[in-house]
């Protein structure tokens, strides 16, 4: 058993077709806590932040005014595995290939447009929440 912050965003598709109250749902179904939360913009400076490990790839463009194109719902979550746990509930990055029941597989249909966003890695975590929230 490992306690674990984890970072979240709620993509902007995910708020413009309005999911974010099935999603908080669904984490705090899973017994998972939302220790901060907040709808705002990504700022081009954090979206270039985030992903700077996909910088050069043919869908970076594309991504980055995705992310900036409205607001998200940024959050931490924390719990014991949140990590591997959030990713669970995302299911594949591909919603096309997500399985029913994860949000992903419920509430999407591309890549392009994948509703959320989990960190990978406990150390992804704590760079993504320095990035979005602040040391
Ligand atoms: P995320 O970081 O958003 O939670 O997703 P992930 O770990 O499952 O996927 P990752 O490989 O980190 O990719 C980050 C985001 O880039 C977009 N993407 N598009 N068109 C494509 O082939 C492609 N591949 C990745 C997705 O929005 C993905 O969530
Ligand atoms: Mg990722």
């Amino acid at each position: 058993m490992a306690f674990e912050r984890t970072y979240n965003m709620i993509k902007p598709d995910g708020v413009r077709n309005r999911h974010v109250g099935d999603i908080i749902s669904r984490i705090e179904r899973v017994g998972l806590t939302i220790e901060r939360m907040e709808l705002t913009m990504v700022t081009p400076e954090q979206a270039a932040e985030n992903y700077r490990e996909h910088e050069g790839k043919p869908f970076y463009e594309g991504l980055i005014s995705y992310i900036t194109s409205g607001p998200v719902v940024k959050m931490v979550v924390s719990g014991e595995n949140a990590v591997a746990t959030m990713r669970k509930l995302m299911g594949a990055t591909n919603c096309a290939q997500a399985a029913p029941g994860t949000i992903r597989g419920d509430f999407g249909l591309t890549v392009d447009e994948n509703v959320i966003h989990g960190s990978d890695s406990v150390e992804s975590a704590e760079r993504e929440i320095a990035v979005f929230f602040g040391a």
